[in-house]
C-alpha cells in the first residue's frame, strides 16, 4: 500500500511515518521544513525513525501546484494523509495571511493532485479549534458550526469544506482527523507542554495564560494509531474526533510537571485571543467505527516526554 505522507517530517508526521513503516506500508513523506520552527529539529525528527527503505523523503513545497502534480503521478499513491499545514494559534492572530495560502491554498493542491492521480483515500488532519469556544462538552463532531475564534481555526474549518468539496469532484473517499491537543516526544516547541518542559530544563519561569483553561491533551502514539485504523476504513465520508477524551486543566498539568521539576516558578498572566477556555473529545464515534482507544494515559504521556526532554534537549 502507498502513502504520501505530507508534513511528514513535522511532530505528528515522523511519528506517523515510523509507525507505518513498521507495519510496512509503503510511505513518502513530501515536507520542505518549514521554517515555523526549526528546520534542523525536523531533520533530527525524521532522523529519529532510523533506517528504512520503507520509505522516501521527497523533499518539495506544496504550494507549487505543478510540482504536486508530478510527484502524486509519479508515485499513484493509494492514501494520502495531508498533515502538512502552518499550525499555531497565536501566530495566525499576527499573520493570518500565511494561514489562508498554507492551510487552505496547499490543501487545494493536495486535494487536486490526489483528485486527478485517482487517489482512493484522503485523510485530512484537522483540529479541535474547528469548534471554537463552545459551552457544551465534550465535543461531538456535528458540534462545529462554523463558529471558530481564531484564523488558524478558520482555515483548518475552510479546509474541511474544500476536502468536502474536491471529494465531491473527484470521488475519492475522505477521512476528517479532528486532533485535540497533540503531545509527547518531539512536541512542538510552540505548544504549552514543549514550551514548559524546554523551560523547566532551563531553570526558567513559565508563563500561565488564564485560570481554570483545559485541554483534551493526547499522547502522539494515540493520535498514530488514530491515523492509522482511519486510513483502513472503507465507505463514506466521516469525520471523526482523535482526542484524549479526558480534559486536563492547565493547574492539573502544572502539578504533573512538578513532581518532575520541584522548583517551578510561575508566572500569570490573562487569556490570550483566539485560545478557547476547555477542549474535551467526545471519541464515541471514532471508538465505535474505527476501533479506537486511546492507551496513554496523561501521566504516563507527561513522564514519557519529560524523559525524552532530559535526554535530548539538554
Ligand atoms: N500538534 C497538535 O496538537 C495538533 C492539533 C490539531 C491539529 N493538528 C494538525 O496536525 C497537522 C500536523 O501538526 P504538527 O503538530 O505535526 O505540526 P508540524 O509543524 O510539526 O508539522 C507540519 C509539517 O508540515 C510541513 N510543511 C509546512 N508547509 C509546507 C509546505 N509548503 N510544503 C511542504 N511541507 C510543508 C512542515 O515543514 C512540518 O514538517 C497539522 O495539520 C496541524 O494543523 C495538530
Amino acid at each position: 500500500m502507498k502513502v504520501i505522507v505530507t508534513g511528514g517530517a513535522g511532530f505528528i508526521g515522523h511519528h506517523l511515518v515510523k509507525y507505518l513503516v513498521q507495519l510496512e506500508y509503503k510511505v513518502y513523506i513530501i515536507d520542505n521544513f518549514d521554517d515555523y520552527y526549526s528546520p534542523q529539529r525536523k531533520r533530527k525528527q525524521l532522523e529519529s525513525i532510523g533506517y528504512s527503505n520503507h520509505y522516501q523523503l521527497i523533499e518539495a513545497d506544496l504550494l507549487q501546484e505543478d510540482q504536486v502534480h508530478h510527484i502524486f503521478q509519479k508515485i499513484k499513491p493509494d492514501i494520502v494523509v495531508h498533515l502538512a499545514a502552518l499550525p499555531g494559534v497565536s501566530y495566525s492572530l499576527e499573520n493570518p495571511h500565511a494561514y489562508i495560502e498554507k492551510n487552505i491554498e496547499m490543501t487545494v493542491n493536495v486535494l487536486k493532485a490526489a483528485g486527478i492521480n485517482h487517489v482512493k483515500h484522503v485523510v485530512f488532519a484537522s483540529s479541535s479549534s474547528v469548534y471554537g469556544d463552545q459551552k457544551n462538552v465534550p465535543l461531538m463532531e456535528e458540534m462545529a458550526n462554523g463558529k471558530v475564534i481564531s484564523p488558524y481555526a478558520a482555515s483548518k474549518y475552510s479546509a474541511e469544506s474544500f476536502c468536502q468539496a474536491y471529494s465531491h469532484i473527484y470521488s475519492f473517499q475522505l477521512t476528517i482527523l479532528r486532533f485535540f491537543t497533540v503531545f509527547g516526544p518531539f512536541g512542538r516547541p510552540d505548544m504549552a507542554i514543549g514550551k514548559f518542559i524546554s523551560k523547566l530544563l532551563r531553570n526558567e519561569e513559565i508563563t500561565l495564560f488564564g485560570q481554570g483553561v483545559s485541554r483534551d491533551f493526547t499522547y502522539v502514539d494515540d493520535i498514530v494509531r488514530g491515523i492509522e485504523l482511519a486510513m483502513k476504513r472503507k465507505g463514506e465520508n466521516e469525520i471523526y474526533n482523535l482526542g484524549a477524551g479526558h480534559p486536563v486543566t492547565m493547574e492539573e498539568l502544572l502539578l504533573e510537571l512538578k513532581k518532575f521539576f520541584p522548583h517551578m516558578q510561575v508566572k500569570q498572566e490573562k487569556y490570550r485571543l483566539g485560545d478557547v477556555s476547555a477542549t474535551w473529545a467526545d471519541i464515541s464515534k471514532a471508538t465505535k467505527q474505527l476501533g479506537f482507544k486511546p492507551t496513554v494515559s496523561f501521566q504516563e504521556g507527561i513522564k514519557r516526554t519529560v524523559q525524552w526532554a532530559k535526554e535530548y534537549e539538554v
